[in-house]
């Protein structure tokens, strides 16, 4: 369903290279891999903020950065590892801009946009904080209302850079689990994380990103091997399975 053909780019003293993966519909794919590794860099540059010099995206083999933004937005949802509105919007009118793109230049949303709006909030358990200006929510429920808002594009993809990164372990849990549910519709994600338990259990397929490379791609149980993760994260783990997950835990030489 998408593809990365040999993905390159570089910020000038670091690059990402030769990056090339598929996603299927419905598939998951979550990148795993150090602070600094490139995985932002990644993301960014397949939905096209970054600019690659080649063409090397497809979505159903068209050529997805060349197409016009309004069919992009159709396409892709992208959630940022961090976003800092310009104005205190409330937080329904931020879910709402995810719909810019399916409005026209000079149509403001009606009601049917409010309340899809709304729908995805509750989705998210956030319908009681509509009217609460945008910058005054923690940095979980900020998160949860970027979520909401890659949601209501309905896109067949969805690039979710850290999307836990500051939720507690029920929004964790509630995330991930959307976006299962989500892939069992047919929508495929690609997804960063830093925890190599939940990208175990929640993915597909887990990609291990290394100085701007994909080390490693496959399955949970082919890629989180104790080898493979001391090479990419430089400490010593063990892998435990538990109910058919393979998970990691740090050898007690680091804890002690
Ligand atoms: N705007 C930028 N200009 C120059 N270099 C950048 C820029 N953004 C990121 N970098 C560099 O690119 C490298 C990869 O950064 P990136 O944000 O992709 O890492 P990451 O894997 O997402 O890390 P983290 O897990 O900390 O989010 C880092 O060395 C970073 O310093
Ligand atoms: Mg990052």
């Amino acid at each position: 369903m998408l593809e990365v053909r040999g993905l390159s780019f570089s910020y000038g003293d670091f690059s990402i290279e030769k990056v090339t993966f598929e996603v299927g519909r419905g598939e998951v794919v979550i990148l795993l891999g150090p602070n600094g590794s490139g995985k932002t860099t990644m993301l960014k540059a397949i939905y096209g903020l970054l600019k690659p010099k080649e063409k090397c995206v497809f979505i159903d083999g068209k050529d997805f950065h060349g197409l016009p933004i309004r069919e992009r937005a159709r396409l892709a949802g992208y959630v940022p590892q961090s976003h800092t509105p310009p104005f205190p919007y409330t937080v329904l009118e931020v879910v709402v801009t995810g719909l810019a793109s399916q409005l026209g230049p000079f149509e403001s949303p009606r009601n049917e946009h409010y309340e899809k709006a709304l729908e995805k909030l509750r989705l998210l358990g956030l319908e009681d904080f509509k009217d609460r200006p945008y910058t005054q929510l923690s940095g979980g429920q900020m998160q949860l209302v970027l979520i909401a808002r890659a949601l209501i594009q309905e896109p067949r993809v969805l690039l979710l850079d850290e999307p836990t990164a500051h939720l507690d372990f029920k929004n964790q849990v509630k995330v991930l689990g959307i976006v299962r549910k989500l892939a069992q519709e047919g929508i495929s994600a690609i997804i960063t994380l830093h925890d190599p338990n939940l990208a175990s259990i929640y993915s597909d397929r887990i990609a291990l990103v290394k100085e701007g490379k994909i080390m490693a791609i496959g399955r949970p149980h082919e890629v989180l091997r104790e080898k493979t993760l001391r090479d990419v994260y430089g400490v010593p783990v063990c892998v435990i399975e538990f109910n058919g997950f393979r998970l990691i835990l740090p050898r007690t030489e680091v804890i002690l």
